[in-house]
C-alpha cells in the first residue's frame, strides 16, 4: 500500500477515535450530571432569597414542604398549618396562602400538579411558585421576581463547604452562566428543582405494602382495568382467604386494618361502603383525577348559612378567577375556591359527550385532585382548605357530605360520593387501615 493511501486512513480515523472518546466521556458527564443537579436542586429548595424582599416572611420551598426541620415532629414534605403561610404585602395584607400544601414524596408522577390542577409539569410549578404569591410576590411583580432570582444566583458566593452557584451550575450543566440568557438560567434553576423532587418517593415499605406481598395481591388495577373492577377483585380475593383460613398478618397490619381494608375496597351496598380506592386507587392511592366531595360547600355554608353555595352565582367570565379562588371570608360573601374549574380546558377528558360549555363548568365546580393517602401521619391536617386536624374528623364529614349527596343537598357533586355508605363504626376502622399506609 502508498504511504499516502496509509496517511488518508490514519487521518479517516483520527476523528472516529475523537469521536468515541467523546461520546464516552459525554456518558460519563451526563450520568455525573444527574447526581450533579439534584444536590444542586436541593441546595435550591432550601435558598429563601428568591423571596420577595418587600414582604415579611424570608422563605424557600423547605419552609413549608418540611421533612425533619421542625421540633414538633417528621412531616413528609409539608408544614403543620391548615392554610401555609405566606409574606405581607400592603396591597395583599394576608397571612393565610389558598391551600394547604399536601406532602410531595411521589408529586413527580402527577401529571398535573396543585389541587387544582393549575401545572402541568414540575419545571412550571417551580417558575410560577418562585415568582408568585406563595413566595411573596404579588399579581403583575412576575418579571421582577424572575430577574431578582437571576441576581440571586449570578451574586451568589457560596456557603462556607459549597461553591458558588456558578460553579455548581457549570459542574451539573457545563454552562458559563454569564453567557447564557435570564430566561435559560431560569429553566436550569426549575430543572434542578425539578431533579431533586423526583427524588422524594414513598418506599413502599408500609405495613399495608407489607402484608400486600405477604399475601401475594396485586399492588395496582392490570392493564385497562377500571378502579372499580380492581376494587372487587381485590375484594373477592381478600373473602376467599380469609374463609379458608388463609391470610397472613404483617407487623402493624391486624386484624382491625383488615376490616377498614374492605370497607375501603367496597364498592356497591348499603352498608360499610367505602368506595375509596376508586378515586384513591392503590399504588398512590389516587386516580389522579379531579372530584367534588363537597369541602368546598361545607365551608362556604358553615360561614354564610346552609343553602348559600348552592344558591351561589357562578359565571365563566374569566378563568382562573380572582373570586372563585379564595378563601372564603365571612365580610366577602362570593369569594370562595372551586378548584379545577379555574384551570380546567374545554377539550378535557372528563367532559362528557354531548355537555354543553355551561353544563360541563357547572360539573366541575368544586372539584379538586385526589391526594394520596400514604403517609398521613405526617401531612395532617388535611383537604384543600386544611379544615380536619385528625381523620375521624375528615371521615366523617365525608360521611355527611355522601348523606347530603343522596339527598341531592351537594352541589355539582361527584357520583361517587353518593355511593359512599360509611357509618360511625366504620370510622375506626377505616382510620386504622390508613394508619397502615404510614411509612
Ligand atoms: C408558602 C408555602 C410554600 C412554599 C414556599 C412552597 N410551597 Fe409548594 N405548595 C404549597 C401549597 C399550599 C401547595 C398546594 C397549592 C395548591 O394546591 O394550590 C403546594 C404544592 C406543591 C406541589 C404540588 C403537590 C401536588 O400534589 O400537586 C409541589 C410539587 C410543590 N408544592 C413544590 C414546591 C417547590 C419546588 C417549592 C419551591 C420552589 C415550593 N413548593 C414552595 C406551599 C408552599
Ligand atoms: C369521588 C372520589 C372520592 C371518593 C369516593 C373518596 N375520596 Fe377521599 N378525597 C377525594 C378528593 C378529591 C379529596 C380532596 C378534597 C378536597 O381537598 O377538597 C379527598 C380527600 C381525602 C382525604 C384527605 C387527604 C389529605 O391529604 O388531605 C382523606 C383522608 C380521604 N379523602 C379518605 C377517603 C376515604 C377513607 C374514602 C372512602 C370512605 C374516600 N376518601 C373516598 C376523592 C374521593
Amino acid at each position: 500500500m502508498k504511504l499516502s493511501n496509509w496517511l488518508k486512513r490514519f487521518a479517516l480515523l483520527i476523528p472516529a477515535a475523537l469521536m468515541l472518546t467523546q461520546i464516552a466521556d459525554w456518558t460519563l458527564g451526563q450520568r455525573m450530571d444527574d447526581s450533579l443537579s439534584v444536590q444542586l436542586g436541593a441546595r435550591l429548595f432550601g435558598d429563601n432569597r428568591f423571596s420577595s424582599p418587600n414582604g415579611d416572611l424570608q422563605s424557600s420551598c423547605s419552609s413549608c414542604h418540611m421533612f425533619n426541620e421542625d421540633p414538633q415532629g417528621r412531616r413528609a414534605y409539608t408544614d403543620f398549618l391548615a392554610r401555609s403561610w405566606v409574606s405581607w404585602r400592603s396591597k395583599d395584607p394576608r397571612r393565610d396562602g389558598v391551600r394547604n400544601a399536601p406532602t410531595i414524596l411521589d408529586s413527580s408522577q402527577l401529571p398535573q400538579l396543585h389541587f387544582d390542577g393549575e401545572f402541568q409539569s414540575m419545571e412550571e410549578l417551580v417558575r410560577g411558585t418562585i415568582s408568585g404569591r406563595t413566595l411573596g410576590w404579588l399579581p403583575g411583580e412576575e418579571e421582577q421576581a424572575l430577574e431578582h432570582a437571576w441576581r440571586v444566583i449570578l451574586d451568589d458566593k457560596g456557603e462556607e463547604k459549597t461553591a458558588p452557584y456558578r460553579d455548581q451550575f457549570r459542574r451539573a450543566y457545563a454552562v458559563d452562566l454569564n453567557r447564557i440568557k435570564r430566561d435559560e438560567v431560569i429553566n436550569l434553576v426549575a430543572r434542578a428543582i425539578s431533579d431533586f423532587v423526583k427524588t422524594l418517593k414513598t418506599e413502599k415499605n408500609s405495613p399495608y405494602d407489607r402484608f400486600i406481598r405477604t399475601n401475594e395481591f396485586s399492588d395496582r388495577p392490570a392493564q385497562g382495568e377500571t378502579a372499580m373492577a380492581f376494587a372487587e377483585r381485590m375484594l373477592a380475593r381478600l373473602a376467599s382467604m380469609e374463609s379458608k383460613g388463609e391470610i397472613k398478618f404483617a407487623k402493624d397490619f391486624n386484624a382491625d386494618a383488615l376490616k377498614g381494608m374492605k370497607i375501603f375496597f367496597s364498592v356497591r351496598g348499603e352498608a360499610s361502603v367505602g368506595n375509596c380506592a376508586v378515586c384513591h386507587t392503590p399504588p398512590l392511592f389516587t386516580d389522579f383525577s379531579f372530584h367534588n366531595t363537597g369541602i368546598t360547600q361545607s365551608e362556604y355554608d358553615r360561614l354564610h348559612g346552609e343553602g348559600s353555595f348552592a344558591a351561589l352565582r357562578v359565571t365563566a367570565a374569566a378563568r382562573p378567577s380572582v373570586q372563585f379562588r379564595e378563601i372564603p371570608y365571612r365580610d366577602k360573601p362570593g369569594y370562595i375556591d372551586l378548584g379545577h374549574w379555574n384551570f380546567v380546558k374545554m377539550n378535557s377528558p372528563l367532559r362528557r359527550a354531548g355537555e354543553s360549555d355551561d353544563g360541563f363548568l357547572e360539573r366541575m365546580i368544586g372539584t379538586f385532585k385526589t391526594p394520596t393517602l400514604r403517609n398521613l401521619a405526617f401531612s395532617y391536617p388535611y383537604m384543600h382548605n386544611g379544615a380536619f386536624f385528625s381523620l375521624e374528623d375528615a371521615l366523617n364529614e365525608t360521611a355527611r357530605l355522601s348523606a347530603l349527596a343522596r339527598a341531592g343537598r351537594v352541589r355539582a357533586a361527584d357520583e361517587e360520593l353518593a355511593k359512599i355508605k360509611i357509618s360511625e363504626s366504620d370510622i375506626p376502622l377505616l382510620v386504622a387501615f390508613l394508619n397502615t399506609l404510614n411509612e
